[in-house]
């Protein structure tokens, strides 16, 4: 929020720190992001991926460690400066009127990021909550399905931790069998992929989980198809979206999902520690709240809401990711992001000894890929270009495989940087 906003609202007696009291264009960078987005005007997604004036005011926007370059977006992103701003202010805001602000405007301000985040999402503010991240979002479903002993469970192998373990706390606790898919998916085509999710659902199946994008290769999952293949089964379907919101271009209704979970701190450039849960408005009832809460009715989202004090300020820096995605344009930033993986895809994938493990096809990756190279360890690929080149990446435990996570401000002259350097030490 500007000063010269929050003084006015403060002699106006009104305390509000939300989007509504937020400037409309909180920095210089954002403006200039902003103006060359109507240079850009009628270009397609496409076309505009490869305009590098525009992405590099978009880099503009970033204050980036010029000590190596981050190839590791997958674990979270750097926010725009605009982003990290926002926080500091309201940081400082609440910090001055402490429990005043929570008393008597958080809840205001909450129902209003509700609102902008819902939208953005594509669905009503009645289905979806502000948590922390993927994992709380997800573990509340998980926790609170109401299933009973010998009900089944489907997952792949490839599913993330935090998700396989609260199910195997279920299993542990109250006996609910799960019944985890060890498919090689990164070489089966999507009907394939389908068809094996039909084929292990049995009688006994009440839900699915399963990642939009896989975290281990960044291979987009067709969830769409299977919420659709088993939603005719009777089966309901968890999809994980934590590297897939404001990634892809996708609002959370289109995938027909019935619960969803993902982490802003990630592909939305949003504070660390936000992220947003889904649930189709008539399945809220289904399901328990993780903490204990007797303030909302059964069919609200908000029973889920129940975690005690927390640092609202990051929830509240909200709108401005909101505003950085929205100016943008998601369609315009998928492609932007799939052309930045293709650059360097292409430049290795035929160099001898060099293994690309993520499908190409543009419906079945976008930003994030995989690459190793032949009889060498992914930690030693992974330290060699860290201590050799200064690429900063992660082996995420995909068997022979380096997760290259580039984003929105990275350029061509880095994927270049990288090249070279996995062609040297292809050759070693
Ligand atoms: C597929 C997937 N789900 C969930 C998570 C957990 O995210 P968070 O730690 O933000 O809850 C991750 C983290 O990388 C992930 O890759």
């Amino acid at each position: 929020m500007a000063d010269s906003r929050r003084d006015f609202f403060r002699k106006a007696g009104n305390l509000t720190l939300g989007a509504a009291a937020a400037s409309i264009w909180a920095s210089d960078s954002l403006q200039k992001v902003h103006a060359a987005t109507e240079r850009l005007g009628q270009a397609s997604p496409e076309a505009s991926a490869l305009d590098e004036q525009f992405w590099y005011s978009v880099r503009g926007a970033f204050n980036l460690s010029p000590q190596f370059i981050n190839f590791e977006n997958g674990y979270f992103s750097p926010q725009p400066e605009a982003g990290i701003d926002e926080v500091c202010k309201n940081a400082r805001a609440i910090n001055e009127i402490p429990s005043f602000y929570m008393r008597r405007q958080l809840v205001d301000d909450t129902r209003e990021m509700h609102q902008l985040l819902a939208s953005f999402a594509g669905c009503s503010d009645e289905e979806i909550l502000l948590t922390r991240n993927t994992t709380e979002s997800l573990n509340i479903v998980i926790m609170g399905l109401k299933l009973q002993p010998g009900d089944e469970a489907l997952w792949g192998t490839y599913e993330y931790g935090s998700m396989k373990v609260a199910f195997e706390q279920r299993a542990a606790r109250e006996g609910i069998v799960n019944k985890v898919l060890d498919l090689p998916i990164t070489s089966m085509d999507n009907d394939e992929i389908v068809a094996a999710y039909k084929k292990a659902i049995t009688p006994r199946t009440k839900v699915i989980l399963v990642s939009h994008i896989v975290y281990l290769t960044g291979q987009v999952l067709p969830v769409r198809e299977i919420c659709d293949m088993a939603h005719e089964q009777g089966v309901e379907v968890i999809v994980d979206g934590a590297h897939a919101f404001a990634h892809l271009a996708d609002k959370i209704p289109d995938l027909h999902c019935d619960y969803y979970g993902a982490s802003l701190h990630k592909w939305m450039l949003a504070p660390l520690g936000t992220g947003i849960l889904y649930i189709k408005k008539e399945n809220i009832d289904k399901v328990w709240p993780l903490f204990g809460d007797a303030g909302y009715a059964s069919d609200s989202i908000h029973k889920f809401a129940h975690i005690g004090t927390y640092p609202a300020y990051l929830q509240l820096a909200l709108a401005e990711a909101i505003r950085f995605n929205q100016t943008i344009g998601l369609e315009r930033k998928e492609a932007r992001l799939r052309y930045i993986k293709n650059y360097w895809v292409d430049r290795l994938i035929d160099v001898p000894n060099i293994v690309v493990h993520t499908p190409r096809e543009a419906h079945r990756s976008c930003a994030i890929s995989t690459v190793g190279i032949k009889g060498q360890d992914p930690a030693d690929v992974t330290n060699a270009l860290y201590d050799k080149y200064k690429i900063f990446t992660v082996p995420p435990g995909y068997p022979g495989a380096v997760r290259i996570c580039p984003n929105i401000y990275t350029i061509p002259y880095e994927l270049d940087m990288f090249v070279a350097a996995m062609k040297e030490l292809a050759a070693t």
